[in-house]
C-alpha cells in the first residue's frame, strides 16, 4: 500500500494505463461504513484494478466555528483499516499541498446545494465541489464511490460531473449502521452517553414514517418531528420530504420522494435519510 502526501510526490507515480482506479474519498477517522465503500470500490475496479483511498479533513467545507479543529484524525488507526482491507494507494496530503493562500477560484453546484443541509452551511457544498474536483485532476479516477448516508453530497457529485464532464463515474453505497439502527458517522464520537443513548430514535422516526401510508407531506413531516423531539437531548434542525432528482420540497409523498432529516444532540449535528415507497 502506497501512502502519499505531496501533490509532487503524486505527479512523480504517473498511473499505470489500462488499471481501472476507483477512488474513496474521505476525510479519515474510518468507521464501517468507508469500509464498506471500500470494498464497493474494490468490486468495481476488479481484482486487477486500483483502489485510492483519499484522506482529507477540507477546511473549505467547514463553516467558520465549526468542528475542523477537533474533527478526528487517527493517522495510523485510518492506515491499518486500509492495509487490511487491500487498499492500494493512501493520498493524505496537508492542507497546505491543497490549497493556496490566495487561491480565488471555486466549484459551485446552485440548485441541488441550496435546501437541506445548504441551508444550514452555507459554503459546505462548495467547499465539497472544489476540493472533489480537484482530488479528480489529481488522482484522475475512473469511478468515485460516495455514501447515501450524505445523500445531498451524493446528488451534487453526480451533477457536477454531469455539469462540467467528469469522465468519473459516480458509484453509491448504502448507509451503513449501528445495530440500534444509529447510521455510522466519525461525529457519533462526539455523543455523550446520555445523547448516544437517544440518537436511534431518528432511525425509528424515518423507518416509522416510511412504513406508514400517510401521503401528505406536511403531516409526514409533522409526525417525525414529534417522535424526535419526544427525545429531551434532540434538537430539530431540518425535516424535509424532497424528490430524489431536484431535492425540492414536495407536498405529497410520490414513488421518488426521500424523507431527510439534520438533528442536534448537543453540538453534535446527524443527518438521515430514507427513501419513501
Ligand atoms: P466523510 O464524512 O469522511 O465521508 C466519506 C464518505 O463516506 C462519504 O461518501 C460518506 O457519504 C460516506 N459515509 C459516511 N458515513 C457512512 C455510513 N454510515 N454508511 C455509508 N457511507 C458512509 O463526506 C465526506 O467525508 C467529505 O464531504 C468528502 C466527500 C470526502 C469531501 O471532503
Amino acid at each position: 500500500m502506497k501512502i502519499i502526501s505531496t501533490v509532487a510526490e503524486l505527479r512523480a507515480q504517473p498511473r499505470p494505463k489500462g488499471k481501472r482506479r476507483v477512488l474513496v474519498p474521505t476525510m479519515g477517522a474510518l468507521h464501517a461504513g468507508h469500509l464498506a465503500l471500500i470494498r464497493l470500490a474494490r468490486k468495481n475496479a476488479g481484482a486487477q484494478g486500483e483502489v485510492a483511498l483519499s484522506i482529507f479533513v477540507n477546511p473549505l467545507q467547514f463553516e467558520p466555528g465549526a468542528d475542523f479543529s477537533r474533527y478526528p484524525r487517527p493517522a495510523l488507526a485510518d492506515e491499518e483499516l486500509c492495509r487490511k482491507e487491500g487498499v492500494d494507494l493512501i493520498f493524505r496530503p496537508a492542507p497546505g499541498e491543497m490549497y493556496f493562500e490566495n487561491r480565488s477560484t471555486f466549484v459551485e453546484e446552485t440548485a441541488l446545494s441550496e435546501p437541506l443541509c445548504g441551508a444550514s452551511r452555507p459554503g459546505h457544498f462548495r467547499g465539497v465541489c472544489t476540493v472533489v474536483t480537484k482530488l479528480f485532476h489529481l488522482l484522475t479516477p475512473d469511478a468515485a464511490v460516495f455514501g447515501e448516508k450524505d445523500f445531498q453530497q451524493l446528488a451534487i457529485m453526480r451533477r457536477m460531473v454531469r455539469d462540467l464532464d467528469f469522465p468519473v463515474e459516480i458509484v453509491a453505497g448504502p448507509t451503513v449502521r449501528e445495530p440500534d439502527g444509529l447510521a455510522l458517522s466519525s461525529r457519533n464520537q462526539y455523543l455523550s452517553a446520555e445523547e448516544r443513548a437517544q440518537a436511534p430514535i431518528i432511525r425509528q422516526a424515518l423507518l416509522e414514517a416510511a412504513q406508514s401510508d400517510e401521503t401528505s407531506a406536511r403531516k409526514m413531516a409533522a409526525a417525525v418531528r414529534e417522535k424526535i423531539e419526544s427525545a429531551s437531548l434532540a434538537r430539530i434542525d431540518y425535516v424535509e420530504i424532497v424528490g430524489t432528482d431536484d431535492l425540492r420540497s414536495r407536498l405529497t409523498i410520490e414513488p421518488d420522494s426521500l424523507l431527510a432529516v439534520a438533528i442536534f444532540f448537543g453540538q453534535t449535528r446527524l443527518i438521515d435519510n430514507i427513501l419513501l415507497r
